[in-house]
């Protein structure tokens, strides 16, 4: 009995202690004494153990006190074969709010190549909002990115390169015809920061390099005031073609393009994102707000740190402007540095 006793005691420390990280502060469940509880104690099964946790849990749900490497435990005995998780189960689990990149890579790494090779393509899958025309791609239905929205951004085994190869000559949208030749993402694969713009323009079309044109070089020159390097931070677009005569992108075409940037998000894993302009912002945060009223606040991306600001083009249009990028800049090194520490 007191052996029991200790161990329930300990149990429930170790329950309020997770619900503290978890940030809860108050628990609003009424405490209702069950039945059971009136009676003189008897050895419990399994399942009622189980369901008085439940009772105990502000949402009702085991799932929530069970610490991640538990979760993973009981995933682990739920799901026989990876092979056989469903898309929605590998989904909640990168998506579910306490499991970390730390967390989460461990188990990765325990499956053998063909299983990692299922994990990543499912977690690609359940991470991309694709339009009709592209929702089948070898065998493969990508779900929607709506359905759940993930917290922290899912882990994945593939490389820059894989995604170069997936994008191949790609006729996925309009833009292909009037295009010279795709526009990649460039960089430090292992950035700390990111920007990304939204099309590339006539100069980035003859070569094949985003920001190379004049807006380009402001944006280096902005870098550069930051002290970094152009090499050292990554740089891409919403969309890799050129569209006809520098108009914006369709949201079609934009959510046919931007698939291939939110994967490279995954790899590349930086600590902030600097969007320019309204399209990469409207289009990566799914924010209708303008350009002008979000703009230096920062926002979330799954778990990554989102500075919206000016579009460099803008500011070669109206140079008074410079001036609030550059505030936007001071508090994206002043995370950065922060950080660092
Ligand atoms: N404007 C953009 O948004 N991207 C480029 O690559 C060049 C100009």
């Amino acid at each position: 009995m007191k052996n029991e006793l200790a161990k329930l005691i300990e149990e429930l420390k170790e329950n309020l202690l997770y619900l503290e990280e978890l940030g809860v502060e108050e628990i609003q469940a009424p405490f209702e004494i069950a039945e059971s509880s009136k009676e003189p104690y008897k050895q419990k099964t399994k399942n009622q153990e189980t369901s008085e946790i439940a009772k105990f849990s502000p949402t009702g749900s085991t799932d929530k006190l069970l610490r991640p490497f538990e979760k993973q435990k009981k995933a682990d005995s739920t799901s026989p074969k990876t092979s056989e998780r469903s898309k929605t189960s590998i989904f909640e689990e990168t998506s579910l709010s306490s499991l970390t990149k730390k967390e989460i890579a461990p188990r990765i790494d325990n499956e053998t190549p063909s299983q990692k090779a299922e994990i990543t393509k499912e977690t690609q899958a359940s991470l991309f909002e694709v339009p009709k025309m592209t929702q089948k791609k070898e065998g493969l239905t990508i779900s929607l990115f709506d359905e759940a929205p993930a917290q922290s951004l899912p882990v994945t085994n593939e490389t820059l390169e894989d995604i170069r190869k997936d994008i191949g000559d790609c006729r996925r949208c309009p833009l292909h015809q009037h295009r010279t030749q795709i526009v990649h993402s460039v960089g430090n694969p292992r950035a700390k920061l990111m920007f990304v713009g939204e099309a590339p323009g006539a100069d980035e079309d003859a070569q094949g390099q985003p920001f190379v044109g004049r807006a380009g070089q402001l944006l280096t020159k902005i870098i550069e005031a930051m002290q970094l390097k152009r090499e050292e931070v990554f740089i891409g677009n919403i969309n890799r073609c050129r569209p006809p005569g520098n108009r914006t992108p369709t949201p079609e075409e934009a959510a046919v393009c931007k698939e291939f940037l939110i994967r490279e998000i995954c790899v590349v894993r930086p600590k902030v994102i600097v969007l320019l302009g309204n399209t990469a912002c409207q289009n990566l945060l799914d924010k209708k707000a303008s350009i002008t009223k979000i703009r230096g606040e920062f926002q979330d991306f799954y778990g990554i740190k989102v500075m919206p600001t000016f579009h460099p083009a803008y500011l070669l249009r109206d140079p008074s402007k410079k001036r609030e990028v550059w505030e936007d800049m001071k508090k994206v090194m002043k995370y950065l540095n922060e950080d660092a520490s």
